[in-house]
């Protein structure tokens, strides 16, 4: 099959998330400046650099609610801060309920019943259970071609490891929590399998 993105597509669905899969999710706390909490899942999200570390989020749609785009981007706009938890299988339904759309006003993570703890570098709340959680800068959103496509670029200040995920070799071992990933369509997907292949190298 082939079709280019200017003709009719031949299928009844868009299948690129399907093809470009399986993505991180960047389970997304924020506090707005009037110091509302938000929580929602991003997936169209990755680590693009080690030194100084940073991560790029892209949100697409606008809230009915929101003059543009939806409530992570407004509030870590208007902040400059965010907290990317990461979550596990077990954190399936949390996270596919956590996406609803919500009122501005709303609280997910309290409505989920999810614990939050304070962050140490920014003045942003995190998931207190998640395997994972990178204290954020958001150092600039630019608009992407298109209706309310837009990417944000942010920095790493610090990293929470849940201790349970650390081995005694001081690995952040990803089998203890199993990443949950998105698919195309409403698919999701759970790390299980992990093999290590060395970076092959020239002969000299
Ligand atoms: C696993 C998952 C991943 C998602 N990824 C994205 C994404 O990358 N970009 C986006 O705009 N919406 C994404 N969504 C939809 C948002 O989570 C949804 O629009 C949510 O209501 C936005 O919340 P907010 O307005 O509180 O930020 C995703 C939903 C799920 C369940």
């Amino acid at each position: 099959m082939f079709y280019r993105i200017a003709d009719d597509r031949p299928l009844p669905r868009d299948p690129l998330t399907a093809i470009v899969s399986p993505r991180p999710i960047a389970w997304i706390t924020t506090r707005g400046a009037d110091g509302q909490v938000n929580l929602s899942p991003y997936s169209f999200f990755t680590a693009v650099a080690y030194s100084p570390p940073q991560v790029i989020v892209s949100s697409i749609g606008n809230k009915p609610d929101r003059d543009a785009g939806k409530d992570t981007f407004a509030q870590a706009s208007a902040t400059g801060m965010l907290c990317i938890n990461i979550a596990g299988y077990e954190d399936r339904e949390a996270v596919n309920a956590s996406s609803a759309p919500f009122p501005a006003g709303v609280n997910e993570a309290a409505h989920l019943g999810l614990e939050l703890a304070e962050c140490e570098t920014i003045d942003c709340p995190r998931l207190a259970g998640a395997a994972a959680s990178l204290e954020c800068r958001l150092i600039q959103v630019v608009d992407l071609e298109g209706e309310a496509n837009r990417l944000m670029i942010a920095r790493i200040e610090a990293i929470h490891l849940r201790d349970d995920c650390v081995t005694e070799e001081g690995r952040f071992d990803v089998t203890r929590y199993k990443p949950l990933t998105r698919l195309g369509y409403a698919d999701f997907g759970a790390i299980e399998t992990v093999f290590a292949m060395p970076r092959p190298r020239l002969p000299e």
